[in-house]
């Protein structure tokens, strides 16, 4: 993976998706759909992106039983899209089928999709995970846990906070990859985000890819903030 910077496209559909990245000539690059403009739009967006020269992370964190996970995954394998995800709180074995399936799925001379467990999401924060969610531990040892879990299960890495990605580093080695949403420049808001972190403190703390989407999206001009959080991460 050659640290990618994935721009969300947190659209409500393929006309505002089209036009934005029209309008602001952001062609060619890594992107991330997920939920919003897939149940809107379908494997039709993607293949159009994908032919267009996008590459792209689809984030859809599946979380059901391991065979219809499986089944899912074989089908999102034939998009020919760079990543997929899961929810490691599906379970080893969950993670296990779907990795099954995208090797199932991908036709000889493809590349497999890197498949990536969601940890806890970039929302989450300590007291959600207590009161909420009934995990009694600390919300590091929760996230090293699902990452060793995604580990063990076969995963190529995990969705995490850029503030973890030292910890999940050295339990689960350098090569296990980390993607890191929740990143924000240093002035921003941090809306719904909780663990926020720069493009800068994400490569100095070693994420192999970022997410970013509305410091981009919603910036007076998407095409300046795209190119400075490119230069952040980059380190130019
Ligand atoms: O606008 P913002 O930069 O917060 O967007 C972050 C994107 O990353 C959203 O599309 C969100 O769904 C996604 N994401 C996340 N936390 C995760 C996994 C994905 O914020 N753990």
């Amino acid at each position: 993976m050659n640290n990618p910077l994935y721009l969300a496209l947190d659209f409500p559909d393929a006309k505002h998706t089209n036009e934005f990245l029209a309008e602001h000539e952001l062609t060619n690059i890594p992107v991330k759909i997920g939920m919003q403009l897939f149940y809107r739009e379908g494997p039709k967006l993607v293949e159009k992106l994908k032919n267009e020269g996008y590459s792209i992370f689809l984030d859809l964190k599946l979380h059901d039983i391991p065979n219809t996970v499986k089944e899912a995954m074989k089908n999102l394998a034939g998009l020919g899209v760079e990543l997929v995800n899961v929810h490691a709180a599906g379970g080893k074995r969950m993670m296990e089928a779907a990795r099954e399936g995208l090797e199932a799925g991908t036709s000889s001379g493809q590349q497999r999709p890197y498949l990536i467990g969601v940890t806890q999401l970039t929302s989450t924060d300590e007291n959600m995970l207590h009161d909420e969610l009934g995990i009694q531990w600390g919300l590091n040892e929760t996230i090293v846990h699902y990452a060793k879990l995604s580990h063990s299960a076969g995963a190529d890495g995990v969705v995490c906070s850029v503030h973890e990605v030292p910890v999940i580093k050295e339990a689960c080695g350098t090569s296990f990859l980390t993607v890191t949403p929740g990143i924000r420049f240093q002035n921003d808001s941090a809306d719904d985000q909780k663990r926020v972190a720069t493009p800068e403190l994400a490569r100095e703390l070693g994420s192999d890819a970022i997410v970013m989407g509305r410091s981009i999206t919603k910036a007076q001009n998407p095409k300046y903030a795209y190119e400075q959080a490119v230069k952040e991460w980059n380190h130019e």
